[in-house]
């Protein structure tokens, strides 16, 4: 007797890496039968071996592309979850001959949005559909509900919303996922997320560098400390992962694991483009530039030891890093947690800023109050305070900057005392704090109605006759400067230019 067919799965998803597994894992069992394939037959065997321990989900294995694709009900959606670039285009090429005109793929990779843009072309001339779905939470996320971007496609994310919202995490105001805009825009938005969560990185690791070697405060008193301020203004995941981490005791010896880790950090890519897309368009964003070059400098870690040496040597003071005595403990938690707060506004604001220049130039129209509202649950910089970036957009989606939404404006100065005496203390006990530093410049840059560019644009007309305009009257001047100020010489701005 021959068994009969398995019903045709709803949704099918190719890449069983970690993130694939997990995020498979997760559609089966919110109800929705799904199909999984993967080139390596020990990661499908692996797949559905989950599904059966983890409760007996609808979740289906196959060797080969064709048996995947025709497993599934049409118009059929694929995910994708393998690494991002060539592998993402050989995964296409294996599935798309037995895709049908309707059918959708969807890349939920870390991808650069021009490929995802180069894609859809390709995809769209053969009659298929295409999303570019930034996916963010890790693998618990993707197991038990991450925040999802899907850009591309209107159509092609009306063919899966039910799916997409039933998997993505929940809070108070729905599913974490929206459409996100047409072209390139999720992959966009999830590498703008990243840059924001380096920036986020970045700040708690200085309030952390200040609290321990201005404060002295021990392992044991950060944990309760980033505790609390996991009930404050802060709480999100990141606060609350740190308080966790020093708690962990190393296995090897004394003390706690966080002290025994080498300092130098990883990167996969996303915080430097969007570094690069921020100077592309000529958008601030120098608190994420700031993480991103601290990584960079935390990479050189031989280079770093040799310097400490030669500074020394050089008669480099040693208290210059001395745990300062005298400090009132109490009120410098509580000014680093206004200047870790204030910091991460400016970054947020400048991340926001160069997802509307993004939207600007490229007609997506992205909604900006619903982004900060789909990375309230399940990501990476999930956190209570994207509830107020969310209606700060809501009161004013034309909003020029967060920090003079009423609101924030009102926190920044309030909070702009402790900023200050936190930066300025950390920059007398040689503690470097480029995050909350760049912030810092950043704010008094923007809220400064007058700025020292006066100067530059007088140096400009002097050596290369660019020109400058003026505050009292309109129109463009140029100066014979040096005839003018007594030197009877022009040579300067006929030899530079
Ligand atoms: C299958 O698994 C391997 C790792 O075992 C991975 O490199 C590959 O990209 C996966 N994806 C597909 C679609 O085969
Ligand atoms: C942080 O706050 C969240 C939400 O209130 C809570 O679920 C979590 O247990 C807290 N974590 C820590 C380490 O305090």
């Amino acid at each position: 007797m021959e068994a009969a067919a398995p019903a045709l799965s709803q949704i099918g998803l190719a890449g069983l890496a970690v993130m694939g597994q997990n995020l498979a894992l997760n559609v089966a069992e919110k109800g929705f039968p799904i199909s999984v394939f993967n080139r390596t037959a020990s990661k499908v065997d692996e797949t559905i071996d989950r599904a059966r321990q983890e409760g007996n989900l609808p979740l289906f294995g196959y060797f080969t592309p064709k048996d995947f694709i025709l497993s599934l009900q049409r118009p059929r959606s694929i995910i994708i979850l393998v690494k991002a670039g060539a592998p993402v285009d050989q995964t296409i090429t294996a599935m798309s001959p037995f895709m049908d005109i309707g059918d959708t793929i969807i890349d939920g990779g870390n991808e650069w949005y021009q490929n995802t843009e180069r894609r859809i072309d390709q995809a769209n001339s053969k009659g298929l559909l295409y999303l570019g779905m930034g996916v963010s939470g890790g693998e618990d996320g993707a197991r038990h509900g991450p925040s999802l971007m899907p850009g591309g496609s209107y159509q092609a994310y009306s063919n899966v919303e039910r799916i997409l919202k039933k998997i993505a995490a929940q809070v108070d105001d729905g599913p974490c996922v929206t459409f996100v805009g047409e072209g390139g825009s999720g992959n966009f938005v999830k590498m703008v997320h990243n840059g924001i969560e380096y920036g986020d990185m970045q700040l708690i690791s200085e309030a952390y560098d200040v609290l321990k070697h201005v404060g002295g405060l021990s392992n044991d008193e950060l944990a309760k400390i980033f505790e609390e301020w996991n009930r404050s203004e802060l709480e999100s995941f990141l606060i609350e992962i740190t308080a966790d981490i020093f708690k962990v005791k190393d296995e090897f010896g004394e003390g706690e694991l966080v002290d025994k880790i080498l300092d130098k950090t990883g990167m996969k890519g996303t915080g430097k483009w969007t570094v690069q897309q921020a100077a592309e368009l000529s958008v601030a964003a120098p608190t994420i530039a700031a993480s991103l070059d601290c990584r960079y400098l935390s990479g050189l870690k031989e280079e770093r030891e040799l310097a400490a040496g030669a500074l020394r040597e050089a008669g480099m003071n040693d208290d210059v890093n001395a745990v300062r005595t005298g400090i009132d403990k109490k009120r410098l938690i509580d000014d680093v947690r206004q200047a870790l707060y204030a910091s991460k506004v400016c970054s947020y604001a400048q991340g926001m800023n160069l997802l509307r220049a993004k939207s600007v130039e490229k007609g997506w129209n992205l909604n900006l109050g619903e982004l900060a509202r789909i990375w309230k649950g399940g990501c990476i910089i999930r956190a209570v305070f994207l509830d107020r970036i969310k209606r700060a957009y809501q009161r004013n989606p034309g909003l020029s900057s967060l920090v003079v939404d009423p609101e924030f404006a009102r926190e920044m100065v309030q909070r702009q005392a402790a900023w200050r005496r936190v930066v300025g203390l950390a920059i007398s006990a040689g503690i470097s704090t480029p995050g909350m530093c760049a912030s810092l410049a950043y704010f008094d840059t923007y809220r400064r109605a007058r700025l020292p560019a006066n100067l530059v644009q007088a140096q400009r007309d002097y050596f290369g006759a660019h020109t400058y305009e003026r505050t009292d009257r309109s129109g463009s001047f140029h100066t014979e400067w040096s005839k003018l100020a007594g030197k009877g010489n022009n040579s300067v701005a006929a030899f530079h230019h």
